[in-house]
């Protein structure tokens, strides 16, 4: 199920425009809109509560100097590739973000599954006021 909603996700990108109500029309329109009740029951809730809450808080806005906030963050909303890889690895040394610097350490979680990175990534990406799209498992598996 979660599949089919990472690809209606992709490919919604140009719909807005066009009209007509065909099925696949209202099927990417519906899934577009995420609403509030949508993200409470996104799979990659559990994930981030789970393992990134702690840190980066429950509302993604991170603690000011010490856990970088994932709201408007251009990483976060940035190319798969690079945000893949932090929560693989992690990452650690000094960077600037929003115009506040960091200098901690963010643990590897190459621990989780590809479809719990994926969950836990499209969920940050679709949540705290982010609009940028799914990450696929197969964009996972690639990378780990
Ligand atoms: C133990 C605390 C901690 C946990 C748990 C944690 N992070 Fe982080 N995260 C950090 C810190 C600290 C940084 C910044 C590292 C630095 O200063 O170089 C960071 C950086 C990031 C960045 C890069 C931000 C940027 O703009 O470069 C992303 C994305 C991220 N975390 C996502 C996640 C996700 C997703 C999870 C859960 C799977 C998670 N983090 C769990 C502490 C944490």
């Amino acid at each position: 199920m979660s599949g089919l909603l990472a690809i209606t996700l992709i490919s919604c990108g140009s719909q807005t425009q066009q009209g007509g109500d065909s099925p696949e029309t209202q099927a990417m329109s519906g899934s577009a809109t995420m609403t509030v009740q949508d993200a409470q029951d996104h799979p990659g809730k559990k994930v981030y509560d789970n393992y990134c809450k702690a840190c980066h808080m429950s509302d993604g806005k991170g603690i000011k100097g010490m856990h970088p906030p994932l709201v408007n963050n251009a990483t976060v909303n940035g190319k798969p590739g690079k945000l893949i890889d932090i929560t693989l690895n992690g990452m650690m040394g000094k960077v600037t973000i929003d115009g506040v610097e960091y200098n901690g350490i963010m643990p590897p979680h190459n621990h989780l599954t590809d479809k719990q990175i994926a969950d836990v990534l499209t969920y940050v990406r679709q949540n705290f006021g982010n609009r940028s799209r799914a990450i696929t498992v197969d964009q996972v598996r690639k990378l780990r």
